[in-house]
């Protein structure tokens, strides 16, 4: 098992195929699923399969999202991460580094997002050198646009994503 991060209460590690019911769990809940721009999913094999993706970018960058577990029980909660985003376009942008998060809703409203967050885009301003760092939200999503107003990312525009309106948000260094 390969840690990544530690925080006060969290520890954030590499995804393994092991945190399969965590990942069901999390992604087959509507509410998890409301603005992530996909279909909660509906078997297991779907969430081995994204596990599978969340592990290529591993591979293929060095890094990816993480998993999210508690410190003191070594429960999944979620995942969180920073990584390269290159296979779409979003507000006009189509080689950016994304910070993102997903947990699971028995565990949301603790701080965890927040906590875990934070120590992400820390890791990917100092050791992984990036001098930008840029998220999106569904406008409606207000708790993922707090997470990252309370991270220090900065609320840029709204732009449209397949029908729906989000929010550009992002940290440059170089400011
Ligand atoms: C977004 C998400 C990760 C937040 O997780 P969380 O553990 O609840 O986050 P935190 O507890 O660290 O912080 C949430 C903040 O949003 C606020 N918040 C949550 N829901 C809110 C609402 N409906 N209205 C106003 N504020 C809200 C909380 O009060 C808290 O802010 P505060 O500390 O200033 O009080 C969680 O809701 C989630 O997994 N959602 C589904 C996946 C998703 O949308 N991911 C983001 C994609 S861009």
């Amino acid at each position: 098992m390969k840690i990544i991060l530690e925080t006060l209460r969290l520890i954030l590690r590499e995804v393994e195929e092991s945190d399969l019911e965590g990942f069901f769990e999390m992604d087959s809940d509507p509410e998890v699923a409301r603005y992530v721009g996909a279909p909660p999913v509906q078997h297991r094999q779907e969430s081995l399969e994204i596990i599978r993706f969340v592990r290529s970018h591993y591979i293929l960058y060095g890094m990816g999202r993480w998993a999210v577990v508690l410190k003191e029980t070594g429960e999944f909660l979620g995942w969180c991460g920073v990584r390269p985003m290159r296979e779409m376009k979003v507000n006009g942008r189509t080689d950016f580094v994304d910070i993102s998060f997903r947990f699971t809703r028995r565990y949301w409203g603790k701080g965890y997002a927040t906590e875990a967050a934070k120590a992400a885009l820390d890791y990917g301003f100092q050791v992984l050198g990036y001098t930008e760092i840029c998220s999106f939200a569904d406008i409606r999503n207000v708790a993922s646009q707090r997470v990252l107003e309370k991270i220090g990312l900065k609320r840029k525009n709204e732009f449209e994503l397949e029908g729906d309106t989000l929010v550009w948000f992002e940290k440059s260094l170089l400011l």
